[in-house]
């Protein structure tokens, strides 16, 4: 079976879904190590409610970048990680992490990309005053939120909505389309060519590109 990182600086709704999805059998992975770079992070208490081992690595602890990413290299190398999966991980990582790891680091992100890229997805669009938002998942390349998506889930903006309850209506889509390409990615049907993802028939999966 696969396994994967999870990495997380917060409060880990994402995760709890993936864990909910492998717990079901809907999501046939293994969830070998929780990483957190936040002492704090609500994410690591439900990782470890569900008997998921946990790391943490704190950015602060380490002279630069290189040291903090080497630190993080060698618990995925010890763990055999076969994809790092960001679910509300707060630091940007490296070009030389990201070559490391070339296509097998995947994110999400709240917001319809290319549109409002960066830290603050759900505000920009909502002051931006889209009619409709969402979310992606892709895979992680040299820029920011620019990798090849794999999946997006569009929702409405009502008048009605804050932009508190806008992200509210975006998370439970990410809930959804989280597990969902992590479930292709599992069996085989995510192809990278170029920039865009081929997701292959259920028949004709030959592993990762
Ligand atoms: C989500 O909105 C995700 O799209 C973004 O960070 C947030 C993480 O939320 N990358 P959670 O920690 O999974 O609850």
């Amino acid at each position: 079976m696969k396994k994967i990182a999870v990495f997380v600086s917060g409060g880990g709704s994402n995760l709890q879904s993936i864990i909910d999805s492998v717990e079901s059998g809907s999501l046939s992975l293994e969830i070998a190590v929780v990483i957190s770079n936040k002492d704090d992070a609500y994410g690591l208490t439900r990782a470890r409610n569900h008997g998921i081992p946990t790391r943490i690595v704190r950015h602060g602890d380490f002279d630069g970048r290189e040291e903090f990413e080497s630190r993080l290299i060698s618990i995925l190398d010890g763990y055999k990680v076969d994809l790092v999966v960001l679910a509300g991980f707060m630091r940007v990582l490296t070009p030389t992490f990201v070559r490391h790891y070339r296509h097998r680091i995947i994110n999400i992100h709240p917001a319809i990309l290319p549109s409002f890229p960066g830290t603050h997805g759900q505000q920009q669009a909502f002051d931006y005053g889209v009619r409709f938002s969402g979310c992606t998942t892709h895979f992680i390349d040299e820029g920011t939120d620019t990798g090849p998506i794999i999946l997006q889930a569009v929702v409405p903006v009502l008048p009605e909505d804050t932009v508190d309850s806008m992200a509210a209506r975006i998370l439970r889509e990410e809930h959804r389309i989280y597990p969902e390409s992590l479930r292709l990615w599992a069996a085989g049907r995510l192809q990278i060519e170029g920039r865009k993802v081929r997701i292959l028939p259920d028949d004709q999966s030959d592993g990762v590109k």
